[in-house]
């Protein structure tokens, strides 16, 4: 790619990046009404930690990989770091099924929420793995994975979340 494009292609990533935050945080205030009723209350706690914990992690490493050249030594620390917190919240992603399953998850839903949840864990191994390795290429690669597995996970619970 030549400059232009590269810097195009930054720019646009920035305004998908705000556009992102922006349909997020009109998410968080259109779902307060819904967490007032008992039986939203698991899906309140799915989306509190999906935007608190899970998106967190994701702003920081898409800030990070993508406009914030180069990838310093501390910078790929921080990547790896950040990225071993995502498998850890994917783990933790295993005490929704069952609430999920009260609430009328098919087995198909949860056999798909339990195969993306593996895959996030896995990405997000790798991609700490190329961090640690300092692999510019595969750092940007891995990402690019998780940046689907996010969406692939979305297209079939929250349709209304393709934010990249
Ligand atoms: C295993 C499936 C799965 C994966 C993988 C996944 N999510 Fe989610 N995410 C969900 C589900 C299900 C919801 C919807 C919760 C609801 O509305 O009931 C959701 C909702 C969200 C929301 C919306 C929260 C809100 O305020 O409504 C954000 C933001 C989000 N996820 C970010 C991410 C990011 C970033 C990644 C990847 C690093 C990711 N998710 C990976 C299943 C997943």
């Amino acid at each position: 790619m030549n400059k232009k494009m590269v810097v195009a292609r930054n720019l646009l990533l920035c305004a998908l990046i705000i556009g992102g935050y922006t349909l997020s945080i009109g998410h968080v205030a259109a779902s307060g009404s819904v967490g007032t009723q008992s039986s939203a209350q698991p899906r309140e706690d799915l989306r509190r930690f999906m935007q608190s914990k899970v998106h967190q992690e994701y702003t920081f490493l898409s800030y990070t990989i993508w406009h914030n050249r180069p990838l310093t030594p501390a910078k790929m620390d921080s990547i790896a770091a950040s990225s071993v917190k995502i498998v850890g919240l994917s783990n933790e992603l295993t005490a929704y099924v069952a609430l999920y399953k009260e609430q009328g998850w098919s087995n198909e839903d949860v056999k798909l929420f339990e195969e993306k949840r593996l895959q996030l864990s896995r990405v997000a191994q790798e991609l700490s793995r190329a961090a640690q390795k300092r692999d510019t290429r595969e750092v940007h690669n891995f990402f690019t994975h998780l940046d689907n597995t996010c969406q692939s996970c979305h297209k079939r619970f929250r349709p209304d979340l393709q934010w990249l």
